[in-house]
């Protein structure tokens, strides 16, 4: 690659780092960042409170530029708590009851993507590489080529994509397909999700998938491939041998007196699962009746996008069903649940997974969820803990060494938490090495090299030329 390296995404993990989680967007980027450097543009996560910014905000810190915008209260309204967060995110975790589509915050996304681009163009040279992240910016590229900016353009979607069926429930699904179809690379998590989008081109856009991975659809082609998110494996193993002993882990670990502990950590977001979980937990301690008051469920759960009514709904039926919980089945000197409301930062977390019997992943749909992996990396080689993974987490197309559960399957769960309870050491060992291998062979640096390098690889164009506009398929609104 000669040109620099330029990331975009709604999202821009803060420059302080004790500032807690920003989720596994930020996360995977940044460590992709820090390793190749670069100028890293999005929102600020702050709202303006005058008129909009006339020019992003920049600061420099350990290798990488950070250019960020502020948004109006209308913009992130529109743009962030509404299209992005009501409608898309919804509809990509294959939730369509929640899916919430109006076309006045369709209108303030496109614009605020519009918007970004205006911002971003001057900062751009033209051998620059661009790699645009997740479902907040989907019309990105195809308002930068509306600039005339030649630039290579990769696409990484950090959620799953639906597969057509769901997909086509939006209302302007032909054009949210014909604006990734500027990208020059579109990336996906896993090959599932890649599946979905050769479906959707291939039967509503009649386009044609070639051998070698490109796409033609609404006259244009790109090239769409699987990039599995990957962590930095041996960073994370590293922390989480040297924090399994510090002063938080030991306190945890005397609080627990020596009770299993079985951990969860994940946005407090309905896609995670958490009520499925709590209620698999329940029927698990009914069902193994001896393991009560000798194991503990510590649920971290960091609020999120509390503006928007479906977290709020989540947060207070969690708060409902860990009450009932320990209510109904807590001891004078025991508690089932224990629920934190709250983020902690990686070190914490490192040292508190490996001090987790079993790390309790169970989405009911999820991109990749970095979770399951930071879990696996911080065990103990010599007494490794167990991974009980949902199927419909993108991870589970690779640590299939996990207990693979269904998070709809109640009884399966609750099963799936004793037989890893009751794992002899043996083979904790064997499933634990088979998920490190991969691991450490899809790792970060595994994962932010390949999509560069096929970004890199896609034909520079100096001057594009963009056919004109066919009159959108059947579904266009
Ligand atoms: N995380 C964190 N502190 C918390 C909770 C989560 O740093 O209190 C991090 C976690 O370690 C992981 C990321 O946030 O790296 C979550 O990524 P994941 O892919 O599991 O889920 P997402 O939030 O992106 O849906
Ligand atoms: C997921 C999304 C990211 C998002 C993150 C945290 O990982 O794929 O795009 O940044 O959740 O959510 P938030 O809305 O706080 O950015």
């Amino acid at each position: 690659m000669t040109g620099r390296l330029i990331v975009v995404s709604n999202r821009v993990a803060p420059v302080d780092e004790s500032k807690g989680t920003a989720g596994g967007l930020a996360i995977g980027m940044l460590a992709a960042l820090r390793a190749a450097g670069g100028l890293w543009f999005g929102w600020s996560g702050r709202i303006s409170t005058g008129a909009a910014a006339t020019s992003p905000s920049v600061v420099e810190h350990a290798g990488i530029t950070y250019a960020t915008m502020d948004l109006t209260p209308q913009d992130c309204a529109g743009y962030y708590n509404g299209h992005a967060n009501r409608t898309l995110w919804p509809l990509f975790h294959y939730r369509l009851h929640l899916t919430d589509y109006n076309r006045k915050d369709c209108a303030t996304y496109l614009n605020v993507n519009r918007w970004f681009a205006e911002k971003l163009a001057p900062l751009l040279r033209p051998t620059d590489l661009v790699w645009v992240n997740d479902y907040h910016l989907i019309p990105l590229g195809e308002a930068m080529r509306a600039r005339r900016l030649g630039n290579r353009i990769g696409f990484f979607l950090h959620t799953p994509f639906p597969s057509p069926p769901v997909l086509t429930a939006l209302p302007n699904h032909a054009q949210m397909m014909r604006q990734l179809m500027a990208y020059d690379v579109i990336g996906f998590q896993t090959a599932v999700d890649l599946r979905a989008f050769r479906d959707y081109m291939r039967f509503e856009a009649d386009g044609t998938i070639h051998t070698d991975g490109r796409v033609t659809a609404y006259g244009r082609t790109a090239l769409a491939a699987a990039f599995p998110i990957g962590i930095d494996t041996e960073d994370f193993a590293a922390l989480a041998a040297e924090t399994g002993d510090s002063p938080k882990t030991q306190r945890l670990r005397t609080s627990l007196l020596h009770r299993d502990l079985i951990i969860g950590v994940d946005r407090l977001d309905y896609s995670k699962g958490l009520v499925e979980r709590f209620c698999a937990y329940e029927r698990f301690l009914e069902l193994f009746q001896k393991r009560r008051s000798h194991v503990v469920l510590m649920q971290i759960a960091p609020s999120s996008r509390a503006e928007v009514p479906e977290y709020q709904e989540i947060r207070r039926t969690l708060e409902r069903m860990a009450g009932h919980i320990n209510g109904r089945f807590a001891e004078p000197e025991w508690v089932p649940i224990r629920y934190l409301n709250r983020s902690f930062t990686r070190r914490v977390l490192a040292g508190y997974y490996r001090t987790a019997r079993i790390g309790l992943v169970t989405p009911l749909r999820d991109g990749m969820n970095l979770v399951a992996k930071e879990y696996v990396a911080a065990q103990n080689p010599e007494d490794p803990g167990m991974l009980v993974l949902s199927q419909f987490a993108g991870a589970a197309q690779e640590l299939d060494s996990a207990l693979i559960v269904n998070p709809f399957d109640t009884e399966g769960v609750a099963e799936a938490i004793e037989q890893a309870l009751s794992m002899p050491l043996e083979e904790r060992k064997e499933r634990w090495e088979a998920m490190m291998d991969q691991l450490r062979r899809q790792d970060i640096t595994a994962w932010r090299e390949s999509f560069i390098a096929t970004v890199a690889a896609a034909p520079y164009r100096a001057e594009p030329s963009w056919p004109k506009k066919k009159p959108l398929a059947r579904s266009a609104f």
